[in-house]
């Protein structure tokens, strides 16, 4: 992609939980728009990329304006002066959810997310993990009472969506929905015209 923007991006942060094609889809769909995107992924989030996909994060920097290291705190979006549209983890860990419920920023996508939740910006955060442990339920009430966004990667049955890519699409739409980002990935319930 061409040279970054001066618009605020988009901060996506792919971690290490199983749903790497649902932010592969949002970055895919974001390529297709005008929002600037930088990408952060973690180590455990490069390997499930690898795993579910078969791709690496180098393999991404073509999607997006600007990759960062997870370990970079130089980078701009790890400061509240940098403005952003918004930030999603997409899948998110129960790692990665644990460590920001908690305040901790020793990864530039917890920074980021501290970052976010401080300035109260969005923050959506798509957890996959089943069943929940005490410890994540907590942490994700924690994260609710302080703005951040939980988006399960539940299916929506009553959509009668029929297939993994469908689910991905669908999953992929609700991020961008949560971040005023409008697509065409999935087409909401509709009651069904008695007449009809
Ligand atoms: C194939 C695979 C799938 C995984 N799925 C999940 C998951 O769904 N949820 C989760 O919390 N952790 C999952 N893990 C474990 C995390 O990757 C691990 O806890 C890691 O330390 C998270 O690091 P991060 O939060 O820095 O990305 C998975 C690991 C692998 C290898």
């Amino acid at each position: 992609m061409s040279s970054p923007r001066e618009e605020p991006p988009l901060v996506i942060g792919i971690t290490g939980a199983s749903g790497a094609p649902i932010a592969l889809r949002v970055l895919e769909t974001l390529a297709k728009t005008d929002v600037p995107v930088a990408l952060v992924v973690s180590d455990g989030g490069e390997t499930v990329l690898r795993e579910e996909c078969g791709k690496y994060a180098r393999d991404l920097e073509e999607l997006v304006d600007r990759v960062y290291d997870d370990g970079d705190f130089t980078a701009r979006i790890a400061s509240g002066s940098t403005p952003t549209r918004g930030m999603a983890i997409v899948p998110c860990s129960a790692n990665t959810l644990g460590k920001i419920a908690h305040g901790l920023a020793d990864t530039l996508i917890t920074r980021s997310a501290h970052v976010h939740l401080k300035e109260h910006r969005p923050l959506v955060l798509v957890p996959r993990e089943t069943p929940l442990s005490v410890f994540t339920l907590r942490n994700m009430t924690l994260l609710a009472e302080a703005g951040g966004i939980l988006l399960m990667a539940a299916p929506p049955y009553y959509l009668k969506v029929t297939t993994v890519d469908g689910l991905v699409d669908y999953l992929a739409g609700k991020v961008l929905d949560h971040l005023g980002v409008p697509h065409q990935l999935y087409r909401g319930w509709k009651a069904e015209d008695p007449d009809g």
